[in-house]
């Protein structure tokens, strides 16, 4: 079985020894620690920082993540409650986005808050960006020895029309998902900060997992996961359903290939290609799960439509899509709306606005399934679960 980090410290070695030439990339990178220092290891399922200097700089933005979301997080959401309590104005009621923004836009607690969340969030992705950038021939190579490697295996499909919208740089992602060849490495440290290391063990994907509704006859043989991008909720499925067949499609080439090269360190195996979610390629009633987690916030309502649709025909009779994202049944009310707009304005998340309108239970069942909407008012994710007629 290939290991990238027995890779690592080979192609250190030999480097150390004159045998590799080390990164020409890296050394024209001046400040930069030399390209083939000694791999740092990992921390259960997720591999160190590769310098301690980057891991002191992302530490360093997680504790401030931390305190915009928490206490100034607070601080924050008080603000507005306050301003709507001397405007006699009801906390509960939906209030179109104008008249939120010349209510809070000027507030300087909000703003701070604002600020430093999307702040921390540009950084840490500009000094993973750099840091990849620098060491690309290293990260590359690593990259390219996974492509080929099992378990499971790695579709990409160079040719591929990727779709305008995924062509933005979601949640201020260096190059999106489709742009930058380490968008994967990115998207991973990236998330790691932002569940504030509530996931370095993936253990949000695994609880996730172990909460999917399966079909009510028992039998899952095989599963997909849509937008399954460094594949760590089809890694869960496959460790929670060892005897199914589990696949990952993206549209992200990178995304997939990191994620390929993590299936392969944490030993599971999963089937990764390069592949739409609107048209995956796969046979009719052919999977017994369709899941995907919180893909559908970044695609467009008419994209959404098509992939209820497209879920609909690859899954068998009594087969089970389930569509992890944010929770459409919590109230609609100034606080939130106001939320989701700076998320779509600051953040990038160019889709979120349309997500918030989609009637999710009403498509799913224009797409021919039969739903149990579970979700509860007070719950981040939405609950909902289609069922493909018998
Ligand atoms: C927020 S990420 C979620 C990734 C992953 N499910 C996770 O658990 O972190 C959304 C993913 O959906 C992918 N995506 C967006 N539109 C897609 C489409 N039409 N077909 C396939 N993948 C798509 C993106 O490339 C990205 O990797």
């Amino acid at each position: 079985m290939f290991n990238r980090r027995s890779f690592v410290s080979v192609s250190s070695f030999l480097a150390g020894i004159g045998l590799l030439p080390a990164s020409k990339s890296a050394q024209a990178k001046s400040g930069k620690l030399p390209v083939d220092i000694a791999p740092r290891g990992a921390k259960g399922r997720t591999e160190r920082h590769p310098t301690l200097d980057l891991e002191s700089r992302q530490d360093f933005m997680a504790g401030v993540t931390l305190f915009a979301n928490g206490e100034l997080g607070i601080a924050s959401r008080n603000r507005v409650l306050d301003i709507l309590a001397a405007k006699k104005l009801n906390p509960q009621k939906e209030m179109p986005i104008d008249e939120a923004r010349a209510l809070f836009d000027g507030d300087p607690v909000i703003g701070m808050r604002d600020r430093m969340w999307h702040s921390a969030h540009n950084y840490e992705h500009d000094i993973l960006d750099e840091y990849f950038h620098a060491n690309a021939d290293k990260y590359l190579a690593e990259l390219e020895a996974a492509d080929k490697s099992g378990p499971g295996t790695l579709e990409l499909n160079p040719d591929m029309k990727v779709p305008d919208y995924t062509r933005h740089e979601i949640h201020q992602q260096p190059g999106g998902y489709v742009g930058n060849p380490f968008a994967g490495h990115i998207y991973h440290y990236a998330t790691n900060m932002f569940y504030r290391g509530g996931n370095d063990q993936d253990q949000r994907h695994i609880s996730y997992a172990a909460a999917c509704p399966t079909p009510a006859d028992g039998s899952v043989k095989r599963i997909l996961d849509i937008g399954t991008g460094i594949g760590q909720f089809a890694v869960a499925l496959k460790e929670r359903f060892p005897d199914a067949d589990v696949h990952g499609i993206d549209v992200g080439a990178p995304m997939l290939r990191y994620g390929h090269m993590r299936a392969i360190d944490l030993d599971v195996e999963v089937h990764f290609a390069q592949r739409l979610a609107e048209e995956t390629g796969f046979p009719d009633n052919h999977f017994d799960m369709v899941v995907s987690y919180i893909m559908f916030h970044e695609v467009p309502a008419e994209a959404t439509r098509k992939i209820y649709a497209e879920a609909n025909r690859i899954l068998r009779p009594g087969g089970v899509f389930y569509p992890m994202d944010f929770n459409h049944a919590s109230p609609r009310n100034a606080l939130r709306q106001y939320g989701e707009w700076k998320d779509h304005r600051w953040n990038n998340e160019r889709w979120r606005l349309e997500y918030a309108s989609l009637d999710i239970v009403e498509g799913m069942r224009s797409a021919g399934f039969s739903v149990d909407d579970q979700s509860d008012k007070k719950g981040t994710f939405a609950r909902v679960i289609g069922t493909k007629a018998a």
